[in-house]
């Protein structure tokens, strides 16, 4: 047998050859090819001697997956799942199984990414679109958008919307005094950087001032429904907008905001089956009025057709997004909440009209029992209507009384204001529940009885006002109706999937993306009960698990990154970076610098770094870059120069969009802190960073972390994630703070940037839990093997796809741009053709056109093995022959399997009227025989798309057509 040590056969390391994808003899196969002679020669001959250390993280030795997670279980036990009744925003519900299993824990949905390439990507589309039903029908409005990150950041956008199209001159927002404090906390702090001012009043008062917009709330923070109709016309009357938050599940019973004419609805969808998580990830809806389309924050999903005339769904406006309108885009927001909201929108499909009015009806009922009881014994509420909530008065002894009987039944009320408690009821809660929230509040020896109070207020009917009762239909279409037993949804959910290319099919090479590996152990911990259940304002002691887990994942990131403090708020990079900006601005302010508000921006940089300086009120001033791609050092030093005075930071990726490590990246930093400006260092490309170098060394002052790229959080089909921020110990004091916590890692009395206080918490343990498998070693061992399979595809590729950047010795960093516009010169065939044509192989495109129109960007990552990259490598170059084919006039440019691509199934059995075969169009690999994705339409017309913007469910007959 072994003579093995036992250590050596425990295999602590076992994670990380699971992780990356080339073994060792792979490597050396890999690293023979592009001629270097180790890992560490390939990544010396890559990164620039100036900021290439020697092994340097702390994060210590790598754990097995069986000791990570028996290590996090015991960091979760910490944590306390008491009974919530905090509402605020945030319920208990209960996830279907068959939606747990197949949806949120299945990496057919989970691993997706955001559907750039809709023909292999309708499953999540058409789930979106359900979603975007969903709010259109229970808002009352006339179109919605995909999702947005939480309620707050909801607010904060409907503010910028209503800003933008309102036609009213007023510098003025209005907040009613009855919205949720951490939502008006959000919007403060985004109103202050826009220069706007708040105004908070009583919701009846809100069309007594001059205002561009008013943000109202029903049911309030207090539980009290409002007929808002009269004050959304007196706002309007004076050309504001009004923006009304409210409760996804409220409108099953009440009527809508759009029927009381409001121009924005928002609101979280996290009780539609999403775990509280301490605060998420959740979707957050947005609907509006139908000429507002322009001006819709986020992605939308609209139907379209394909090149066959078949209803086909895509993702609408895209291009009026980041890249395009850059400053001027509507948002930043690009990853946003999809998997969230394709839960949501499994939930109605599952429980349809008729299940929801059922699950409303019972919350409200136990409300009404819960009420009616509490007032027979004088604990009258303060609020004369509910759907689920009611605020009441408790002082002094009887409050503490109260509150220890709670402790003592492991019950959490909402106690943030003085004098007063609120209960919030949700769908998990029963008749039990009631009883023991009678003994928690009037002790022992009540004497109410749950029944009889039961058949009084059956025999009353629900106490909801009638004038505020929803009486129109919701969730008509024929998806919300046909569903309900767990095999036709079970049958559903898989149906939808297929139509879906994820990472359990093929590599997904998106540059800028970092599509690795989302390991089962990583996902695990998510869905356990003490991290899952519970609520982001729970008291602190209840949440240790919580807190022990966040700070040993900052201390982690922080010796990565090499900063001195770190924010987990932002729930996405694109928020990171509107923090990081923030607290750059809120640091000028605090030495009398405020008027510095210029950022320079490299051409190359990604969309949101514009976007997010646009929301800090800066002004963006482009820095041009070499002919190598290399910020043009002379231009950023010529500009920082101009603008002086005024230069408040440069936004740079590192290493750049452009896939190279470029040498003169500290004398970038230097350059913008010899005018007095800071760093923002954009760290979507820290997988090229990690263990090998980090943003603090380099220089920089604050980064974004993606922890849904390099730290595994799989990207949802376009969301969730998480963007925390690094940032050196001057740039700490400016970091968000929240109103209703002072845990750790808050700075106190600043404003938040996310509804909770540590963003998507709940998600943050997939990333402990990679570090930890993975260890200091495995880290640097990542990046290294990224850094090695970016030049082995280079290589591969190279003499037939020019890669359009290299840095010192020739070498890519962790990502290439191949270079597709010659070919398309001499050809007529474009990046679009191909990466459509790879769909026919089996593949998701790299990444199109960005930052370089007519290139493609390829990212393996360390995951993937040598044999995938050789599969995605033998595609592209059967590709490259196909188009010689085009070239020497064997097939016509207009009808070639190129132009044609991708082939379907209704091309297989249709009429064949090209001069290929069907072979060569479906079948063009052998292994494809095996493992052929379908991609379930052809090429989408995406003119057709945005000028016939259509974003709610057709009926199911157009599929059909
Ligand atoms: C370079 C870069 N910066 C910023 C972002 C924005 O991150 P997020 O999508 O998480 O908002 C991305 C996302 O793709 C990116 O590639």
């Amino acid at each position: 047998m072994s003579s093995k040590t036992l250590t050596q056969l425990e295999n602590h390391e076992e994670f990380v050859s699971r992780h990356i994808g080339p073994d060792a003899q792979e490597q050396q196969d890999m690293l023979a090819f592009v001629g270097a002679k180790s890992l560490e020669d390939m990544t010396a001959q890559t990164v620039p001697g100036s900021i290439l250390r020697e092994p340097f993280l702390q994060v210590g030795g790598a754990m097995n997956e069986r000791d990570a997670l028996a290590r996090l279980r015991k960091i979760a036990k910490k944590n306390k799942v008491f009974s919530s009744y905090i509402g605020m925003g945030y319920y208990d519900t209960l996830l279907p199984n068959v939606i747990l299993r197949n949806v949120l824990e299945n990496p057919g949905w989970y691993t997706a990414y955001t559907p750039y390439q809709p023909e292999i990507a309708q499953g999540r589309l058409q789930a979106i679109l359900n979603f975007q039903q969903v709010s259109i029908d229970l808002t009352g409005m006339e179109m919605a958008s995909a999702s947005l990150l939480d309620e707050a950041t909801a607010a904060a956008e409907a503010m910028a919307m209503a800003q933008r199209v309102s036609k009213s001159k007023s510098n003025v927002f209005f907040i009613a005094d009855n919205v949720f404090p951490q939502t008006v906390d959000v919007v403060k702090a985004r109103a202050e950087m826009f220069g706007f001012e708040i105004v908070q009043g009583p919701w009846q008062e809100a069309g007594n001032y001059d205002v561009f917009g008013a943000l109202l709330q029903s049911p309030a923070e207090n539980g009290e429904l409002l007929d808002l109709t009269e004050v959304i016309a007196a706002v309007q009357a004076q050309k504001g907008l009004v923006a009304v938050a409210t409760d996804l599940m409220s409108l099953v019973a009440c009527k809508s905001p759009g029927e009381m004419g409001a121009d924005m609805v928002f609101g979280s969808a996290q009780r539609f089956g999403v775990p509280m998580g301490y605060g998420g990830p959740h979707a957050a809806f947005f609907a509006t009025r139908e000429k507002f389309k322009r001006a819709l924050p986020g992605r939308i999903i609209g139907v379209s057709k394909d090149s066959r005339g078949k209803t086909a769904l895509r993702m609408a406006m895209q291009t009026r997004e980041q890249h395009i309108r850059r400053e001027k885009a509507t948002s930043n927001i690009c990853t946003a909440q999809v998997l969230l909201a394709n839960i949501a929108s499994f939930y109605a499909v599952y429980h349809g009209p008729e299940g929801l009015k059922n699950i409303a009806g019972r919350i409200h009922r136990l409300t009404d029992i819960l009420a009616a009881g509490l007032t027979e014994k004088g604990f009258t509420p303060v609020n004369t209507t509910w759907f689920d909530t009611i605020t009441i008065k408790a002082s002094g002894d009887v409050r503490n009384g109260i509150l220890a009987r709670a402790a003592a039944a492991e019950v959490n009320f909402r106690t943030d204001r003085a004098g007063f408690l609120g209960i919030s009821l949700d769908e998990a809660k029963n008749r039990t529940d009631i009883d023991t929230l009678f003994n928690v509040i009037l002790g022992e020896g009540h004497g109410l009885d749950v029944d009889k109070l039961d058949a009084d207020c059956a025999a009353k009917g629900a106490s909801i006002p009638a004038n505020l009762k929803r009486e129109s239909k919701f969730l008509t279409h024929e998806v919300f109706n046909q569903y309900h037993s767990e095999t036709e949804m079970l049958r559903y959910i898989r149906q939808l999937e297929g139509k879906d290319l994820a990472l359990n099919h093929s590599m997904i090479s998106l540059g800028s993306c970092t599509m690795k590996l989302n390991a089962t152990a990583e996902m695990i911990p998510i869905t356990w009960p003490e991290f899952a259940n519970l609520h982001p304002f729970c008291p602190l002691d209840q949440a240790q698990g919580y807190a022990e887990m966040i700070e040993t994942l900052s201390d982690w990131l922080i010796d990565i990154t090499g900063y001195d403090n770190l924010s987990m708020q932002p729930n996405s990079g694109a928020q990171g970076e509107y923090a990081g900006l923030l607290a750059i601005q809120r640091y000028h302010a605090s030495r009398g610098e405020a008027h510095r508000n210029v950022c320079l921006i490299p051409e190359s940089a990604h969309g949101t770094n514009p976007a997010s300086a646009q929301m800090a009120s800066m002004k963006v001033v482009v820095v041009a870059c070499d002919k190598k791609g290399n910020v043009d050092i002379a231009d950023l030093r010529a500009k920082a120069a101009d603008v002086a005075d005024n230069l408040s930071c440069a936004m740079v990726t590192y290493p750049s969009t452009h896939g190279v490590y470029e040498e003169g990246i500290r004398e970038i930093c230097e350059i913008v802190h010899e005018f007095g400006g800071q760093v923002y260092m954009d760290g979507a490309n820290m997988n090229a960073q990690v263990g090998v170098t980090s943003p603090g060394y380099i220089g920089s002052d604050v980064s974004h972390l993606n922890l849904h790229k390099t730290f595994c959080i799989p990207h949802g089909g376009g969301g969730p994630g998480m963007g925390p921020i690094g940032v050196k110990s001057h740039l700490a004091p400016f970091l968000p703070g929240h109103v209703l916590s002072d845990g750790n890692g808050l700075a106190k009395g600043n404003g938040a940037v996310s509804a909770a206080p540590y963003g998507s918490a709940s998600i943050l343990p997939i990333s402990w839990m990679y570090i930890a498998m993975m260890g200091s070693a495995g880290l640097r061992e990542a990046s290294e093997v990224a850094i090695l399979s970016a030049n082995y595809m280079a290589k591969r590729l190279g003499d037939d796809f020019p890669i359009l950047y290299t840095g010192r010795n020739d070498r890519v960093a962790h990502e290439c741009i191949i270079d597709l516009r010659p070919l398309k010169e001499k050809t007529g065939i474009a990046e679009i053709d191909i990466a459509k044509r790879l769909q026919d192989y089996g593949f998701h495109s790299p990444t199109m056109s960005f930052p370089v129109a007519g290139t493609l960007m390829i990212e393996p990552t360390e995951s993937e093995s040598k044999a995938e990259m050789d599969r995605f490598c033998d595609a592209m170059l059967a590709i490259k022959a196909e188009i010689e084919k085009v070239a020497a006039g064997e097939w016509p440019a207009d009808n070639n399997p190129l132009v044609n691509a991708p082939h379907t199934m209704a091309d297989v059995v249709s009429d064949w009227q090209h001069p290929y075969t069907r072979e060569e169009a479906c079948f063009p690999k052998t292994w494809l025989r095996d493992h052929k994705f379908w991609p379930s339409v052809n090429r989408i017309d995406d003119v057709y798309g945005d000028r016939n913007l259509v974003c709610s469910c057709p009926p199911l007959s157009a599929y059909q057509e």
